[in-house]
């Protein structure tokens, strides 16, 4: 068994990693060492001459030449690493799955003084006031330290020592899945993991003091994923009551939540138990609103399925049902207690799923995540194939996490939908027409992601139009959808329809359209796009009126 040790600088990493190698005579690796080895210069000297982006580079590739981690009971090697490599997901994938991953927690005020003390050069801190840069930095990087196992890191070497041993001891008789992510947010705490989904909600329901495991699922959900998960939470021991809507789109009506709601009254469910809702986007929207209305509210715990639901829906609190009117005219703002994303249950979705889902995911990249974009281009096919491959190397953990957490940032920018410029407004990106198409196809005919898509190809267009979106910006977005094979082909709705549909839309937001539009690195909100300009982006999105439907 590997242990690897986390922390900020000066936590006491190298000092603890050596005497725990040397009391097991297991091998002692200093990822910094390593790197420094590799590239012939001190770490210091990297960062000065060629930049913290090289350094980052060399890090994963130290992390990567780490090999697979030992099975074996007895300590073989411990890992100590740097105090940022833990930010890079795909570092945290190959750290944190099968090797014990303990965090060294010191308070920012001892590392200050410590660092004050020491003789070593910090790149990211020198310079400054040490109080401060520690600050932030366990502010920014706490999400991923507070994914390994907690030690107080302020005690007797000895000590530390000792607790991990007993750590791993634990874990070498009961091993616990990989936590990859541990955040906060004020859409509720976000756990991001592989194989965790049990393990997680028992967690949240004992936060909770729930006395029982309430989960409302669907029959898809529920076959691929939610039935293991109901077995997993009985064998912890907890009661389990299942309640199931209808699959798909048709959760999310009101007669469902009324019938829902009559199913919780007969289980007498009380104030404050939490109702668990393991599904995709539809299912946790109705779940959520069931769990917002009942009793006038009770806390809920989102487990979305699909990829939808792990990097959109389940994020921020937004849930709600449809009327024949239209898609979520009825709903309620009830930000879930925790969201568990469990990315192992991704492995049974539907290809059409997971390129949709994609869409959503290139739009986050378009309004400036740079990371994220250049995954997709690397990786975004090998994930919509479902290739063994994109799994195993973390591709889709990253993927996951990169994009669920750009939303949790926008959303915790603007929790409400202020329409501040910068805030969740620019999260519509592509949605303005993509709605449209959506509408004009009744909602059956693409899938959410996939009308998304055709909106951002629209929005690109008008924004190269007005100016505002450069021609290579542009260029990039449109080769990765058509790399992924989103909105590749036009659609086959009269430009009349679309027009009539993004007019009906208007109507709701005060007759002022607000276009998102892509920037060179991000994206401006545009209430002047003459008429002609929309018209032309939407006619080439759609086949021409009298030539066949051909690709
Ligand atoms: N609340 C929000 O902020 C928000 C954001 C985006 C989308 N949405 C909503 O999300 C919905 C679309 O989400 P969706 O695509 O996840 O829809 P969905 O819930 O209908 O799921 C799609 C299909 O996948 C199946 N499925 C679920 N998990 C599976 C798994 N692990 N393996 C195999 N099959 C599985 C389901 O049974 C269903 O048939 C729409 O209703 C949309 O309005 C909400």
């Amino acid at each position: 068994m590997d242990v690897v040790l986390v922390g900020l600088p000066g936590s006491g990493k190298s000092a603890v990693g050596r005497r725990l190698a040397h009391r097991h005579g297991a091998q002692f690796v200093d990822l910094d060492d390593t790197i420094e080895k590799t590239a012939g210069k001190a770490i210091a000297e990297i960062f000065a001459t060629d930049g913290e982006a090289a350094f980052r580079d060399l890090e994963r590739e130290a992390v990567a030449g780490l090999g697979p981690a030992d099975p074996g009971p007895n300590i073989r090697t411990v890992v100590a690493t740097g105090g940022g490599a833990v930010v890079d997901p795909r570092n945290r994938w190959a750290l944190y799955r099968g090797r014990v991953a303990a965090w060294l927690d010191v308070r920012p005020e001892v590392l200050a003084q410590r660092l004050r003390r020491s003789p070593n050069v910090r790149p990211l801190i020198a310079g400054r006031d040490p109080m401060g840069a520690i600050r932030d930095l366990a502010r920014d990087r706490e999400r991923f330290y507070s994914a390994a196992h907690r030690q107080n890191g302020v005690a007797e070497l000895a000590t530390i020592v000792e607790r991990i041993d007993e750590l791993v001891g634990r874990l070498a008789r009961q091993p616990e899945p990989a936590v990859l992510l541990r955040g906060h947010s004020l859409g509720g705490d976000v756990v991001i993991g592989e194989g965790i989904a049990a393990t997680a909600i028992a967690d949240a329901l004992r936060g909770l003091r729930a006395r029982r495991a309430i989960l409302v699922s669907e029959p898809g959900s529920w076959a691929a994923t939610g039935e293991a998960i109901a077995a997993a939470l009985a064998d912890d021991g907890w009661p389990v009551e299942r309640i199931l809507l209808p699959q798909g789109e048709s959760a999310k009506r009101l007669a469902v939540i009324e019938d829902a709601a009559g199913q919780l009254a007969r289980l007498r469910t009380e104030r404050g138990e939490p109702l668990i809702a393991i599904g995709g986007g539809a299912l946790g929207d109705a779940a959520g609103f069931l769990a917002a209305s009942w009793l006038r509210g009770v806390p809920f715990i989102q487990v979305p399925t699909t990829l939808v639901a792990q990097i959109d829906s389940s994020i921020g609190g937004k849930t709600g049902v449809d009327l024949a009117e239209g898609k979520n005219l009825v709903g309620a703002f009830h930000p879930p207690a925790a969201v568990v994303i469990d990315v192992a249950l991704l492995g049974s979705l539907p290809e059409r799923q997971r390129r949709a889902a994609l869409g959503e995911a290139v739009k986050m990249a378009a309004l400036g995540d740079d990371a994220l974009f250049a995954l997709l281009e690397a990786e975004g096919e090998a994930i919509v194939r479902g290739d063994a491959t994109a799994f195993e190397s973390g591709a889709v953990a990253e993927l996951v996490e990169r994009a669920a957490w750009a939303k949790v940032v926008v959303v915790d920018g603007d929790e409400k939908e202020q329409g501040l410029a910068d805030g969740r407004i620019a999260l519509n990106l592509g949605h303005s027409l993509g709605h449209a198409v959506e509408a004009a196809g009744g909602f059956g005919d693409l899938l959410h992601g996939e009308a998304v898509a055709h909106g951002l190809r629209a929005a690109v267009r008008i924004g190269r139009e007005l100016g505002v979106t450069p021609d290579d910006r542009a260029a990039r977005i449109e080769r990765l959808l058509t790399e992924l094979g989103l909105a590749t082909e036009r659609l086959p709705y009269p430009l009349e329809t679309v027009l009539g549909a993004l007019a009906a839309d208007k109507k709701h937001a005060d007759g002022v359209l607000r276009w998102v539009l892509p920037t060179a690195h991000g994206s401006v909100i545009r209430s002047d796009v003459p008429v002609d300009v929309v018209e032309r982006a939407a006619a080439s999105l759609l086949v021409a009126p009298g030539s066949a439907v051909t690709p």
